[in-house]
């Protein structure tokens, strides 16, 4: 502070001092200028002049147009884990993507591999954006011309929404909200919802249908659930092609090693199951700790269905090309398999090669014996069907990326911001 203003009066000091002095009294100097002045006011004419001819000035950016042949994807939530496989599936496949993010959670990383890999103009653009923020995804929609979304974004751990509830349903019931008001406002046509098998709750009879009731038991599934249920009442009137895909576990990552799973170490503690196995595989965690062995499961612990990333992103793409105006799809994707706590430990061990210090424990308490799908709905209707259904090799793949990456995406700072 103080040193600025003291440059301040120096310069005005001597600004009067050659006014009042030199150059005010010569004629010649006062020319020079005055040519000055002038000479900079017809560069500035031309450049501006020269811009206004330069075909991409007054024209709107690629994004901001519907091309014929291009399917243009905004892919909320697309720093996080799902999100950038999806939009890495997306490019791949000739989509056009816009990413918004708030990286809350996300990884500027991620964003970055994508930019490096389709670095072409019109291919990918990431902007900052939080989706509760009303007036931002208003200017987002003005500015950008897409022809479908698949909404990601959400906070998504269930541990972390009983301890904060009132941030799930706003980050996941109202921001749904938000976007499909938006869409519908500007007439975006088809929208993919990253739902969750959470909102069953815990049903009775496996394996679980898209018509088994849906009782979600805890605040995320509830807000999923709440979510879904917006989507359902609006498409009733509505042209929109709607697809609702409800996850089971998802695990694994890009099988070319360019994208990975990297949560933010604070949460850990709410973390899945494969990042907890890794980080115990890495010596951050001192072993697994495997809560209940007295469930009425084949080897007494919880089984669940867990997916490949890779097979969920394929199914969002099938989606997205089956989705139909006025119609709605709701699909689980699972394997249809389930795998026990154990099992999973296992697999995890064999693919990291270490032999992870397992403890157990008694039961956690919410946690349910067994959940796994029934994929035959999207199988029948999409013809989509989980491959990658090897849990080692699928954790194999994981373990890769996490070896050569143990700080996640480390920091990313130089990332091209839009
Ligand atoms: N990972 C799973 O096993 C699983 C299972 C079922 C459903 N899902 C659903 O899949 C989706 C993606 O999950 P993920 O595992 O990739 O999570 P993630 O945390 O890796 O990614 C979520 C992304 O959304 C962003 N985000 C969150 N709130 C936002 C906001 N308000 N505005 C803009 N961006 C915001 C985060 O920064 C992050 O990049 C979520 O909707 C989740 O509920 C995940």
């Amino acid at each position: 502070m103080f040193n600025f203003g003291r440059a301040r009066s120096q310069g005005r000091q001597n600004r009067s001092m050659s006014l009042g002095g030199l150059d005010y009294a010569d004629p010649k100097k006062k020319n020079n200028y005055l040519g000055k002045i002038l000479l900079t006011a017809s560069l500035t004419a031309l450049c501006i002049f020269m811009l206004k001819q330069s075909p991409t000035f007054n024209t709107p950016s690629v994004f901001s147009r519907h091309e014929p042949g291009v399917t243009h994807v905004l892919v909320t939530g697309g720093a996080g884990y799902i999100g950038s496989h999806a939009a890495l599936r997306l490019l791949k496949d000739s989509y056009r993507v816009t990413i918004v993010d708030n990286l809350s959670r996300g990884n500027l990383g991620a964003v970055k591999i994508l930019q490096e890999l389709f670095p072409e103009p019109g291919r990918l653009q990431f902007i900052y954006a939080d989706l509760g923020d009303a007036k931002a995804v208003n200017k987002i929609f003005t500015e950008n011309a897409f022809d479908a979304v698949m909404h990601f974004a959400a906070v998504a751990y269930v541990g972390e929404s009983t301890q904060f509830p009132l941030k799930y349903y706003h980050n996941i019931t109202s921001n749904t909200l938000v976007v499909l008001e938006t869409m519908a406002a500007h007439g975006v046509k088809t929208l993919i919802y990253s739902s969750t098998c959470a909102t069953y709750g815990e049903p009775d009879i496996m394996p679980i249908t898209e018509e088994t009731p849906q009782v979600p038991i805890n605040p995320y599934g509830k807000a999923k659930k709440m979510a879904e249920d917006i989507i359902l009442d609006f498409s009733k009137n509505s042209n929109m092609a709607v697809m609702i895909l409800r996850y089971f576990n998802v695990i694994g990552s890009d099988p070319e090693g360019r994208l990975g799973e990297a949560p933010r170490p604070e949460l850990r503690e709410h973390g899945r199951i494969s990042g907890a196995c890794f980080d115990a595989a890495r010596g951050i965690m001192p072993g697994l700790q495997i809560k209940g062995t007295d469930y009425k499961t084949g080897d007494g612990t919880c089984v669940r269905d867990y997916i490949d990333v890779t097979d969920l992103v394929d199914a969002h793409v099938k989606a997205l090309q089956k989705a139909k105006p006025r119609k709605v799809g709701i699909y689980n994707v699972g394997t249809g398999k389930g795998s026990s706590v154990k099992e999973f430990v296992e697999a995890c061990k064999k693919a990291t090669g270490v032999e992870i210090k397992i403890d157990y424990l008694p039961r956690r308490a919410g946690d349910y014996a067994e959940v796994y799908s029934d994929p035959s709905k999207i199988r029948k209707e999409l013809n989509w069907t989980a491959k990658h259904t090897n849990l080692k090799e699928s954790l194999e793949t994981a373990w890769r990326w996490q070896k050569l990456h143990r700080n996640g995406y480390g920091s990313s700072s130089s990332v091209a911001v839009y």
